[in-house]
């Protein structure tokens, strides 16, 4: 064997190794190997694989991580429509559900047989696999349309990127569907990871996961813990099980995870126990899961009994209610927010709810704490209904202890001791302190620097209670004037982390006007009539000096945004904050809008033409395209920037996803070339 011959023979060797133990790891749970071994072997391909790029194999592990991030998520049409499911909330529905379909069969008195498998409360995605190789991942959509997801989930341990070796049946097309989801400890250990960076922390598993299945950058989606679970596929009757239960046992052969839970069940009456018993289950799980699937096990019944254009006959989803758990209230806390709202809080005794701890729950205001009668030592029903924070049910008011008092909000600020009003009309009591108050002041940085305003990366949350409270920052214009001095002695502050504050810090000088209008709080102004104010008057002092006339002749402006934004800039405090900001060095001006005479915006991009457009010649597009700067070259390689694929598009776009190069089609090259403004004549 020549050398040559050697490595190629070794990376297909360590390639199938090392997808072997991903397999007993991530799969079967029962890894073979340590993860230091692992690494030893995963350096190894790479390192052979640097020097013989042609012989890395498409489902090399280390195609997983470091692909290219893409422009945009292109659309993809599902080979077969990704369906809903019908509902049913109780047993009398599963029921129902048994009837229907007997009669339509024409079994009525017979029994049927069912697979109940839990299900999981993440994002529906579909694999598609070309001869054991996968092609795209795709989002589910609206069921006839997903976005393209692929270069995400390549990054996911779970995917396999090529399920060959397993059986002819796996030659041609396969389309494996499932979900994406985020592990309980996963998200926990996730969100710690973010608090100690001083990063908002993620609000619930679900959103979380579909956030990083839809990022464009794959480096952030293999950052958050994904795992992909494999609940079907797009055409049963293609694969040569009978049953769908058969397609459960032999998945993870092909190197997917199923869900545990799942169980085939003979007849309706073992498909109600079973119901019940993933109900007791279901706090257990290590994911969450909002209910079960229950579908007919025979793939010929499944055949027969079709689908309605929304959801199939033979599978039915039956929904819990929300996770809900007794708990005792130990305190009630009040917290004074960014505009000094006082709100009551249960401190309560911690309850793992559907998987997640929880010890506060919102009381809302005085009215609704007044409705539910919550007091302090009461037992509570709290409930995690979907992404809201958990809220107190009801009180159960047989275990009511003797002595207590009905709970009233304070007539002063608990921070900062000011009288604190209820407003005309108003349900909420606030603290007229303003940013006097500690407690205000502590939000309203917090506010500045978040991501929708200032974007102050590392000035999370507890940063900012340790800059108030130790008094560097009195507004938000003294985070301008924080030195490295003063940072770097803070808690769990080193030289670095206080560097990259100070030029977090530096770069927010150049946020552009209407982030900083966010920043500033002001009541009515939030993202979008930021940015219409920006844009309409261009500069800070612009914007001060406008009338409130003149603000109500701007669209979207209403006389309340107006009368906000004068009554802002009007009070003398806040003049004083705008001039010391200023001082500080920030920006004042809004975002540029294209201009007449742009840069090329496509200058020094390489772009290849393939199929047809819908709406435009190649010679148009062409024409677009080297008029912004850009240059349009015949074939795809490492060089090219981006492809415009039309109908009827082959080899060049599958070589284009092979080396992960953008792909737009006629919609996206019209927004690139959009983007930079109205073009240079071209000749001809
Ligand atoms: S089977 C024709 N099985 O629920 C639909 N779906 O409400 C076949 N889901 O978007 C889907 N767990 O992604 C199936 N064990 C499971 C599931 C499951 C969650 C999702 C599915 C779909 C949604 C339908």
């Amino acid at each position: 064997m020549s050398t040559l011959e050697q490595a190629e023979a070794r990376i297909r060797e360590l390639t199938d190794e090392l997808n072997h133990h991903a397999h007993l790891y991530y799969v079967l749970d029962q890894p073979s190997i340590s993860d230091y071994e692992y690494d030893r072997l995963f350096r190894e391909l790479q390192e052979l694989e640097r020097v013989h790029p042609q012989f890395r194999a498409a489902d090399s592990p280390t195609q997983r991580v470091g692909g290219a991030p893409v422009d945009f998520l292109e659309k993809v049409a599902h080979p077969v429509p990704m369906l809903s499911l019908d509902n049913a909330f109780d047993e009398d529905g599963v029921r129902d559900f048994d009837t229907r379909i007997k009669r339509f069969l024409g079994l009525q008195g017979q029994q049927l047989d069912y697979v109940v498998e839990t299900k999981l409360d993440g994002l529906a995605v579909e694999l598609i696999y070309r001869d054991g190789v996968l092609q795209v991942g795709a989002s589910r959509g609206d069921g006839e349309t997903g976005e393209d997801v692929t270069h995400n989930l390549r990054t996911v341990p779970t995917v396999p990127l090529g399920v060959h070796g397993h059986g002819d049946h796996l030659a041609g097309d396969l389309v494996v569907r499932g979900e994406v989801l985020i592990p309980l400890a996963d998200f926990a250990a996730l969100n710690r990871r973010r608090e100690a960076e001083g990063e908002a922390t993620f609000k619930n598993p679900r959103n979380t996961a579909a956030g990083a299945v839809r990022q464009l950058d794959p480096r952030l989606a293999a950052e958050r813990s994904l795992t992909f679970f494999a609940h079907s596929c797009a055409d049963p009757a293609a694969l040569p099980f009978p049953t769908h239960s058969a397609f459960l046992d032999a998945v993870p052969d092909w190197g997917f995870r199923v869900a545990p839970g799942w169980e085939r069940c003979e007849g309706v009456l073992e498909v109600l126990r079973h119901l019940r018993r993933v109900a007791r289950l279901r706090d257990e799980l290590p994911h969450e899961i909002d209910g079960a699937v229950i579908k007919v096990d025979d793939i010929e019944l499944q055949r027969r009994l079709g689908e309605t254009t929304r959801a199939p006959r033979w599978a039915l989803a039956f929904k819990y209610p929300p996770p809900q758990r007794t708990t005792r209230v130990n305190r009630i806390l009040v917290q004074v927010g960014r505009t000094g709202a006082l709100t009551p809080v249960a401190d309560l005794e911690p309850v793992s709810l559907g998987g997640v701890t929880v010890s506060r729950a919102s009381l809302h205001n005085q009215d609704e704490l007044t409705r539910k009668d919550v007091r302090v030592g009461d037992s509570v029903v709290v409930q995690r209904a979907g992404d809201v924070i958990p809220e107190v049910v009801r009180i159960v008011s047989e275990r009511r202890p003797p002595g207590t008092e009905p709970f009233l909000l304070p007539e002063v600020c608990p921070v900062c001791g000011s009288t604190a009003e209820r407003e005309e009309g108003e349900a909420v009591l606030r603290c007229t302190n303003g940013l006097s108050c500690p407690a205000q002041l502590r939000e309203a940085i917090r506010h500045f620097a978040s991501r929708g305003a200032m974007d102050i990366e590392g000035m999370g949350e507890k940063l900012c209670n340790q800059l108030v409270d130790r008094g560097l920052v009195r507004d938000v214009a003294g985070v301008y004037a924080l030195r490295f001095e003063d940072v770097v002695i803070l808690e769990r502050m080193a030289d670095k982390s206080a560097h990259n504050l100070m030029e977090g810090i530096d770069r927010s000088r150049q946020q552009p006007l209407h982030r900083l209008l966010v920043g500033l709080g002001i009541r009515h102004v939030g993202e979008h009539v930021a940015r219409v104010l920006a844009d309409h008057t261009g500069t800070l002092a612009g914007l001060s000096a406008a009338s409130a006339e003149e603000l109500e002749g701007i669209e979207d402006v209403g006389p309340v945004v107006a009368a906000s934004v004068r009554l802002f800039f009007d009070e003398p405090r806040n003049a004083a904050l705008v001039q010391r900001l200023v001082e500080g060095g920030v920006r004042t001006t809004a975002e540029e809008r294209p201009v007449g005479e742009a840069a090329p915006a496509l200058a020094g991009k390489t772009f290849v033409l393939t199929g047809t457009l819908p709406g435009m010649t190649r010679a148009e597009a062409k024409a677009a395209i080297t008029a912004r700067g850009g240059k349009v070259t015949g074939s795809v390689s490492k060089k090219t920037d981006v492809v415009v694929a039309g109908d009827a598009s082959g080899s060049k776009l599958t070589k284009a996803r092979d080396l992960g190069i953008a792909v737009v089609d006629e919609d996206g090259l019209r927004a690139l070339l959009d983007a930079g403004g109205p073009a240079a004549e071209a000749d001809g």
